[in-house]
């Protein structure tokens, strides 16, 4: 996919407040840090579209950014911010459940993993959490460029394998690197692949 325009739309505090969902929509989730902002920025070969930081906790409401003017990419807040208080940590949280659960347009949510670290509680939590509210989503491995590519390619298979315990298949699987811009062309393929069957479907969301 060719990105011919990619706009900051709004950010929002609740899915309430969110754009109308009459575009399909993807969002990028995942641990504080992981690198849901650079990789939206990377995919877009936009540098600063999306606002990123070394410091977790950055982005703290739902943002919207509207791609060739036909759909949604969302960049969400983090969940599992050690560093704020209790019941801020829930209202992220309460924030990011409602968008996902109430979100008409939500067509794919793409679940970001640190592929340095092995498989942790939270992630995995997420995941379960997602599979039993019938979530679709895939995995994307951030920031392989921090590892020797065998290294990165066996992480990666140790984390399919801890999913198959609990899982009969496995979602797609991406992995990517913002700072080399690997592993986004393919992410962006299987949107358009997914908007090209929606369009074809006559798919709307009202
Ligand atoms: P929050 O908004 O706080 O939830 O974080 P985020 O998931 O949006 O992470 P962000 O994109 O802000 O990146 C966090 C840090 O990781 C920044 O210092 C980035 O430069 C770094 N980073 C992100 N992606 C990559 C990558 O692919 N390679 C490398 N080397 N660093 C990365
Ligand atoms: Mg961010």
């Amino acid at each position: 996919m060719i990105i011919k325009s990619a706009e900051f739309v709004k950010s929002s505090g609740k899915w309430q407040d969110c754009p109308l969902p009459d575009l399909p929509e993807y969002a990028f989730i995942g641990r504080s840090n992981v690198g849901k902002s650079s990789l939206i920025n990377g995919m877009l070969h936009r540098k600063d579209l999306a606002k990123t930081s070394q410091t977790p906790g950055k982005t703290q409401l739902i943002n919207h950014f509207l791609i060739n003017e036909n759909w949604y990419l969302t960049d969400l807040p983090g969940y599992g911010y050690a560093r704020v208080s209790k019941s801020l940590r829930k209202d992220f949280e309460k924030l990011i459940t409602n968008y996902i659960l109430q979100r008409k347009n939500l067509v794919n949510l793409f679940v970001l993993i640190d592929s340095r670290h092995a498989p942790q509680k939270i992630d995995l939590e997420f995941i379960e959490w997602c599979g039993e509210n019938g979530i679709p989503f895939s995995i994307v491995f951030t920031k392989a460029d921090k590892l020797k590519p065998a290294v990165a390619v066996a992480n990666v298979e140790h984390y399919q394998n801890e999913l198959l315990k609990a899982w009969e298949d496995l979602p797609e699987t991406y992995l990517t690197s913002a700072e080399k811009r690997e592993g986004t062309d393919e992410i962006l393929k299987f949107i358009t692949k997914t908007n090209e069957f929606l369009h074809k479907n006559h798919v709307n969301f009202d």
